[in-house]
């Protein structure tokens, strides 16, 4: 049904409280006499100014601005001899699928074509639980030691004092985290800024394992590839378009949809075996990191396609809630620790978000009702019922054998380390690729402009000077392009010989 079709068919209804009691009058508050006093007994005004005062509930605290529609995801290809997961293990197997794109530093309301890594969640609901992708359109993310997010989230939002967006804080942070400094190239890069959500990829960048029934399995990483094709913004059609029209990448998509243009994504997976993991070059635990498609080629698994528009955006994409932790079985996560940290987090901040029984919500709900022992708490309203709240010796509940055993997965031994990022030079060699091999001579130009135009408003020369080495120990012809172009001296190249060095100019930094 289009839009203007659920409009109409709204015509129908009979206008009633929140009780069901017709109401013949919406605006017609009771009071006393012409001049009195409004009545307490107004139930209709009074339940209607109580609902409003609470229609808001706490936006995101991250990737608060965003937009969806709904899809269907189909098997395409055979990966059977990768894992024992069902719905993965039938080429055709299809599941309805909800996706949600979205900015993450900005609020709600913020503009649509920030220089900002892009949300690519979907929720894919299948016979064996739901399936959640929580991605971004970039295959990297700025850091590996989890305890880092929150900091680094606070600097990139507002300056507690001024409430303003700080290139101090924003440059402070990244230049004390050069591991970042992948992420910090694609960002300033041309794909910093995508046209709309529909013209991009999308990347799980942890790596997961896929399990077969014998418990062996492979590493994977997963990547959505748009069938739209890639575009991209310039720095300044993206400040144009942010005054013009704030939600472009909204109405892009929208409209799109509208039209019958249903944007679709091929869903594809690199896979390394235990043993090529031994052996390559960087840790597959390193969210900094990409594996190379000429080594580890993309498979295709299968397709995503939007055909939907949401009816009610807030019911369906605002209360939406997708979670790393959302696997279904032969697909688990790894041990890369943001990963893990991400599968407490998500489940945490719904329960705060939307509520406790959050996974009762339409747009949330598996396909099978979860048969368990939860109960209770606000807006319950799957409550089990007589169903036994603990595991009954009367009334048992079925119990699927396990599918396969971890037994023969990776044993973890070892001291409790709490320095999960020390930078070397390998940290710098996939930056560097991008600049000299990826990055054309038009290209470069655009980063450093794009990085000097939002370095110079950083007030502290400090800040400047130590952005401009690290971007010197990525290559030093970026840190002289930069400062060139700020009119400001070029520091000597940081240029780490060794990891104690790299140790060294952390310690001296922090
Ligand atoms: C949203 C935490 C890293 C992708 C969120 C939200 C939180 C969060 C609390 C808000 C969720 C909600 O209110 O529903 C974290 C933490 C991270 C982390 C603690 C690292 C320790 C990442 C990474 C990616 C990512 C590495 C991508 C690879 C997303 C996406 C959303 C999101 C796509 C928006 C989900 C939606 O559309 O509802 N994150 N995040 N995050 N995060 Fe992360």
């Amino acid at each position: 049904m289009t839009s203007q079709e659920v409009f109409k068919s709204r015509d129908g209804a009979v206008f009633t409280d929140s009780q069901g009691h017709p109401v013949q009058e919406p605006y017609a508050a009771q009071r006393a006499g012409q001049n009195g006093p409004l009545l307490l007994q107004d139930f209709f005004h009074i339940d209607q100014l109580a609902h409003f005062d609470r229609e808001r509930i706490p936006e995101r605290v991250v990737h608060a601005k965003g937009g969806g529609a709904h899809g269907v995801f189909e098997v395409t290809d055979d990966i059977s001899d990768l894992t024992c997961s069902e719905f993965l293990g039938k080429v055709g197997n299809k599941a309805r699928a909800t996706a949600r794109f979205s900015t993450v530093g900005g609020e709600s309301g913020s503009a649509d074509t920030a220089r900002d890594p892009r949300g690519f969640s979907v929720k894919i609901r299948t016979e064996e639980g739901n399936w959640d992708h929580v991605y971004n359109n970039t295959p990297v993310f700025f850091l590996r030691d989890p305890s880092r997010f929150s900091t680094f989230i606070h600097t990139q939002k507002r300056d507690p004092q001024t409430h303003l967006k700080s290139a101090d804080m924003f440059w402070d942070y990244l230049s004390q985290s050069p591991e970042a400094f992948h992420q910090v190239m694609i960002l300033f890069g041309d794909r910093g800024v995508p046209d709309g959500y529909r013209k991009m990829h999308g990347y799980s960048g942890h790596t997961h394992k896929l399990v077969k029934a014998d418990g062996s399995f492979v590493y994977a990483q997963f990547h959505y590839i748009s069938n739209q094709g890639t575009a991209t913004f310039t720095q300044e059609e993206s400040v144009k378009i942010a005054g013009e029209n704030p939600d472009y990448a909204n109405q892009d998509l929208f409209e799109a949809i509208e039209r019958g243009e249903h944007p679709s994504w091929d869903f594809c997976v690199q896979t390394m075996t235990p043993e090529q993991a031994e052996k390559f070059r960087y840790n597959i635990l390193d969210l900094t990191k990409i594996w190379s498609h000429k080594e580890f080629p993309l498979r295709k698994i299968g397709k995503l396609t939007l055909n939907e528009n949401p009816k009610n955006y807030f019911a369906e994409i605002e209360q939406v809630a997708f979670a790393p932790s959302h696997l279904i079985h032969g697909v688990e996560p790894s041990a890369d620790p943001v990963l893990q940290s991400r599968l407490f987090s998500y489940p945490d901040t719904h329960r705060y978000r939307l509520g406790v029984n959050y996974a009762q919500l339409p747009v949330n709900a598996p396909l099978n009702p979860p048969a368990n022992f939860q109960r209770d708490g606000a807006m319950a309203f799957n409550n089990q019922g007589f169903r036994p709240n603990y595991q009954s010796s009367i009334l048992p509940l079925n119990y699927k054998p396990a599918k396969y055993d971890f037994s023969k997965h990776e044993k973890f031994v070892g001291e409790c380390v709490n320095q999960l990022t020390v930078v070397t030079e390998l940290d710098f060699e996939q930056p560097r690729q991008l600049w000299e091999k990826v990055f054309d001579d038009a290209q470069r130009k655009r980063f450093i402009s794009n990085v000097a135009g939002h370095l110079s408003a950083a007030k502290s020369d400090e800040i400047k000077q130590r952005t401009l080495a690290v971007f010197g120990a990525v290559h030093p012809d970026i840190s002289a392009g930069i400062a060139k172009e700020m009119g400001v001296s070029n520091p000597a190249p940081f240029q780490p010989a060794s990891a104690d060095q790299m140790i060294a100019f952390r310690a001296n930094i922090q």
